[in-house]
């Protein structure tokens, strides 16, 4: 693939400044890495391929000074862009001495930090207008769509499917959030090794920890052998930590810990083991406002946070609709060993809906759709709540009395003007019906 977007790594203590640099990174259409240490900077530099390095000075732990050294001896080529908040001449020629190319000031502005990231990315990863497209197949392991916004998504994926940095896929229900979990890992190189997916919000919270981290034989009543947990079973591979939201403060602890220090420890076990495992998280409620509010740790946040892959809203990719469809027609179609088709005024109907259940509610509406026709799919065979929101939201807005009488007209045209099945369908009786036509 001819991407040309670069990867930059973000290092700061400050996780507002990380959030901030991020948002215009993206803006530029960089993708962002974030670290709030330089261990953990040092560990994403391991396992991704990182093209240009920003890093603050002054951090808790090692500095910022540290970790240029560190890489001006094990990755020399990578250029760096130091910011900080405290400019100090002796700091900027340390700064320089160990090999920054450039320094910011803190605060800065986007233009100065898209002048210090040009000078010190090499041109020919510069951001170039024309991305290429994808040209392999429409479906990437299952997950359908050609829209800029999809293209993106999948441009994420080929980037974080090879490494272990830890991913949060954020969006709204119904909008492919496993999928994508699935994809990363399937896609990537440890592709061989086991995924597990674990519903956060499915396992009764007692058993959540042990289920996750196993326990030690006689840690609870009922605890009669050693058993492994989640986490030891993905070893080597994916843990997916589905609903992370509804994770109980106290899990989150724990898992806090195993994102820090790479190891868990069992229930009722002294020790900890070691562990290599990939952690993908998803959720479909906002994590940020949940930490803001004081349910979700902040600082597991920041640490789930490191690669952040938001799924767009199907009302934000319209164009996708009708290949969707037709991979749904396909795949139900051959379930239930018919050929069906859609016709293009459903085609345009489904266009025109605004899909609160994304994805999810397309599928289950052309799969019941498919179940009520023989060979093509009419706008009859789509749910009516389809057609009313259309009329309200395309068309301006009209007064209670006249969208019932176009609903009754239309009630009417449905049932080839029989008023008794209208009626049964309007829940009202023929006489209220007679009145309504005479008025
Ligand atoms: N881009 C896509 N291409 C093909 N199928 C998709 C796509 N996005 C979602 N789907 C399908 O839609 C359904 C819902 O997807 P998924 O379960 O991954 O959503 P989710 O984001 O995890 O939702 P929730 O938050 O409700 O758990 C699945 O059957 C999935 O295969
Ligand atoms: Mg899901």
């Amino acid at each position: 693939m001819a991407y040309k977007k670069a990867n930059i790594l973000i290092v700061d203590d400050d996780y507002d400044m990380l959030e901030l640099i991020q948002r215009q990174l993206q803006e530029q259409n960089f993708h962002a890495y974030k670290a709030a240490s330089v261990v953990e900077a040092i560990s994403i530099l391991k396992y991704s391929s990182i093209n240009l390095l920003i890093t603050d000075l002054k951090m808790p732990e090692v500095n910022g000074i540290e970790l240029l050294k560190y890489v001006k001896d094990h990755y020399p080529k990578l250029p760096k862009l130091v910011i900080t908040g405290f400019p100090s001449l002796d700091g900027a020629l340390q700064a320089m001495k160990s090999g920054a190319l450039d320094y910011l000031t803190k605060p800065f502005t986007k233009e100065e930090l898209k002048k210090a990231i040009t000078k010190s990315l090499p041109s020919s990863l510069q951001q170039s207008k024309t991305q290429a497209k994808r040209t392999e197949s429409i479906s990437y392991a299952g997950i359908i769509g050609n829209s800029e916004p999809m293209e993106k998504l999948i441009d994420l994926i080929e980037r974080v499917k090879n490494n272990r940095a830890t991913v949060l896929i954020q969006g709204e229900s119904g909008t492919g959030k496993e999928l994508i979990a699935r994809a990363i890992h399937y896609k990537g190189s440890f592709a061989a090794q086991p995924f597990i997916a674990v519903n956060c919000g499915g396992i009764p919270e007692d058993l959540l920890e042990s289920e996750l981290f196993g326990y030690k034989k006689g840690a609870f009543t009922g605890a009669n052998e050693n058993r492994q947990g989640f986490f030891q079973a993905a070893a080597g591979g994916t843990i997916f930590l589905d609903e992370i939201g509804n994770a109980p403060l106290n899990v989150q602890t724990r898992l806090l810990r195993v994102l820090q220090e790479k190891e868990v420890r069992r229930v009722g076990e002294q020790k900890s083991e070691k562990i290599e495992v990939r952690i993908v998280a998803a959720t479909n409620s906002n994590l940020y406002k949940m930490v803001k509010s004081g349910k979700f740790r902040e600082d597991l946040y920041y640490r789930l946070n490191v690669v952040n892959i938001e799924t767009p809203s199907l009302r934000d990719h319209k164009s996708d609709i009708p290949l969707l469809a037709e991979n749904f027609l396909r795949k139900y179609g051959s379930e239930y060993g018919k050929r069906v088709k859609l016709t293009e005024k459903a085609t345009d109907l489904l266009q025109r809906y605004n899909w609160p259940g994304n994805v999810r509610e397309l599928e289950n509406i052309i799969q019941r759709a498919i179940i009520l026709s023989d060979n093509e799919i009419t706008t009859d065979q789509l749910p009516e709540h389809l057609k009313y929101s259309i009329s309200t939201t395309n068309t301006p807005l009209k007064s209670l009395l006249e969208t019932e009488k176009d609903y009754i007209k239309q009630v009417l045209a449905h049932t080839n003007q029989n008023k008794s099945k209208a009626a049964e369908i309007l829940q009202i009786d023929r006489k209220t019906l007679r009145n309504k036509l005479k008025d």
